[in-house]
C-alpha cells in the first residue's frame, strides 16, 4: 500500500491512485460487486470492488460487516451518484478487524443508545457534533489567550459550596466530612485574580441536580472567567464578545457539521451581527407580561418556562441584568441605587434554550458577604480564605461562567444536552 492519507484530502486530490483507511459505514454486496462505504474520521467515501479483480479472496469480501476496519487502495474519480460525491475502484485491501454484527442498526431508543454510546459515538451525528465541541473550546481558549487572560486552575476537592449546597456531590476524604465536587471555580479565582488579574479557565464542574429535564447534567464544563478591577459592564462585554467569537468560528468552521445535523443558522448568524439584547429583570418581567401573557412574581427566578418564551422573542441572545438578591449567590454585588437587587447577568440563548451563562459584578463590602452568608445558612468561619481576599487591598472585579454543554447545545441545535458531551451523566445515568 501507499502512505494513508484522509478521506477528505483523497476527495480534494480527486484523480489518480489513493490509499485510505478506515470503518466500514454501509455494505452493500452482490455476486459481482461489492460497494463498501468507508469512514475516517473526515469523510466517507463510496469504494467498489469488483468480482474480476477479486476472485480469488471474494471470501474474504464477503465477511465484510459494518465497522470492520479496513485499508484500500484504488483509484479515485468524481462520481455524482455516490453518496459524498467521490468513489473508489478498489485494487488492493487489507482487513485489518473483522467486526461482529454491528448492535446499532438504526431506529433505536435513546436508552438503547445511551447504553451503546461508546459504539454510537461513530454515528455521523455524535461525530460531527464532537468536532463542534473541540472547536467551541479551541475558541474559547483562543479568545482569553487573545484578550491576556492567563489560564488558572482551581482544586476539584473543594471544601465550600458557591452555588447553594443543595447541589453538591460529597466525596469521602480520608474519613474527614465536607469535602465536595468543585461546581465552579469561583470561590478560588477571586483569590487568584489578586496575583494575575485576567484568569480564565475550561474546566469540569459538577452538580447534583435534581432536575432531569433536557438542559441539566450532573457533570459539566465550564469556561469560567475571573478579572480584577471590573465594572459591571466589563463582565457583560466580555460575555458577548466570547460568545460571538465562539459562534463566528464554528460557522467558519464547520458549515459541513452543522449541516448533518440540520441546523438552521439563521439566529448563529443573527448573533454573531447583531448586538445581543440587555434588560434587567424588572424589564424581562413586564416584556413577559405584555407580550406573553405571563405573569412572574416579582423575587421568583425566572424558570425554564419563562426563559423560553423570552428568547423566542428575539434572534440573538439577552442579556438579562439586576436580578433580586434572593433568587441569586451570596457573593453577587448589589446593585447601586437597588438594595434588593444584585448586579449578576445570565445570557438567554435564542431559539428556548436559555440559560448558557451566569455571572456578575462582585460584593467588595466584607460584611455584606458574610451576612448573606449566614442567611443560606452558610457558617463564615468556613470561608475564611474566601474573605481574605476583602481583607488585603481588596478592588472591583467580577466574572461569569459559560456553560460549555449549554452553548454547544444551543450552537448545534440540540434537542437534548446530553448530546453535546461524548459521555453523558444525569441523574439516571452514569454509565458507560
Ligand atoms: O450560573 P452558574 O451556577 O454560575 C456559576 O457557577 C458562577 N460561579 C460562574 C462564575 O461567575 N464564575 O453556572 C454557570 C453556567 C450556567 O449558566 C450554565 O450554562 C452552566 O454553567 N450550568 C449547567 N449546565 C448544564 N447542566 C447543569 N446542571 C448546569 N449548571 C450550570
Ligand atoms: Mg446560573
Amino acid at each position: 500500500m501507499m502512505d494513508f492519507i484522509q478521506i477528505k484530502r483523497a476527495m480534494d486530490i480527486g484523480q489518480g491512485k489513493v490509499s485510505i483507511r478506515g470503518w466500514v459505514h454501509r455494505e452493500r454486496k452482490s455476486k459481482k460487486l461489492a460497494f463498501i462505504i468507508l469512514r475516517d474520521s473526515s469523510e466517507i467515501i463510496q469504494c467498489v470492488f469488483e468480482i474480476s479483480k477479486f476472485e480469488s479472496r471474494w471470501k474474504e469480501i464477503d465477511k465484510i460487516l459494518i465497522e470492520t476496519s479496513m485499508e484500500i487502495t484504488g483509484e479515485i474519480k468524481k462520481d455524482e451518484r455516490a453518496p459524498s460525491g467521490y468513489e473508489i475502484q478498489v485494487d488492493d485491501f487489507k482487513v485489518i478487524h473483522y467486526a461482529e454484527v454491528f448492535p446499532i442498526k438504526g431506529g433505536e431508543s435513546e436508552g438503547f443508545l445511551g447504553d451503546m454510546r461508546h459504539l454510537w459515538l461513530r454515528s455521523q451525528k455524535m461525530t460531527s457534533i464532537l468536532k463542534i465541541r473541540s472547536t467551541v473550546v479551541a475558541a474559547i481558549h483562543k479568545y482569553f489567550r487573545q484578550q491576556e487572560f492567563y489560564e488558572f486552575h482551581t482544586p476539584i476537592f473543594q471544601a465550600v459550596q458557591c452555588e447553594g449546597g443543595s447541589t453538591l456531590f460529597k466525596v469521602p476524604y480520608y474519613g474527614q466530612k465536607g469535602v465536595f465536587l468543585g461546581q465552579t471555580w469561583q470561590l478560588y479565582a477571586e483569590p487568584g485574580i489578586f496575583a494575575l488579574e485576567k484568569i480564565y479557565t475550561v474546566e469540569p464542574a459538577f452538580r447534583a441536580e435534581k432536575s432531569k429535564t433536557s438542559r441539566h447534567l450532573t457533570e459539566i464544563w465550564i469556561a469560567e472567567m475571573e478579572m480584577a478591577w471590573s465594572v459591571f459592564k466589563d463582565i457583560q462585554d466580555h460575555c458577548e464578545a466570547l460568545i460571538k467569537y465562539v459562534v463566528k468560528y464554528v460557522l467558519k468552521k464547520h458549515r459541513k457539521e452543522l449541516e448533518i445535523l440540520k441546523r438552521d443558522i439563521t439566529c448563529l448568524e443573527a448573533s454573531i451581527k447583531k448586538p445581543f439584547i440587555r434588560m434587567s429583570y424588572d424589564e424581562a418581567l413586564k416584556i413577559l407580561k405584555e407580550k406573553c401573557s405571563m405573569d412572574v412574581e416579582w423575587g421568583k427566578d425566572l424558570r425554564t418556562l419563562e426563559e423560553e418564551k423570552l428568547t423566542k422573542l428575539y434572534d440573538v441572545p439577552i442579556i438579562v441584568t439586576d436580578y433580586p438578591k434572593i433568587v441569586k449567590a451570596f457573593y453577587m454585588k448589589e446593585s447601586p441605587g437597588k438594595p434588593k437587587c444584585v448586579q449578576g447577568c445570565d445570557v438567554l440563548a435564542p431559539e428556548g434554550y436559555g440559560e448558557i451563562v451566569g455571572g456578575s459584578q462582585r460584593e467588595e463590602d466584607i460584611e455584606k458577604i458574610k451576612q448573606r452568608l449566614v442567611e443560606t445558612g452558610e457558617d463564615p468561619k468556613e470561608y475564611e480564605f474566601y474573605l481574605d481576599t476583602r481583607k488585603y487591598g481588596s478592588v472591583p472585579h467580577g466574572g461569569f461562567g459559560l456553560g460549555v454543554e449549554r452553548i454547544i447545545a444551543w450552537i448545534c441545535g440540540l434537542e437534548h444536552i446530553k448530546d453535546a458531551i461524548a459521555f453523558p451523566r444525569t441523574m439516571s445515568r452514569f454509565k458507560p
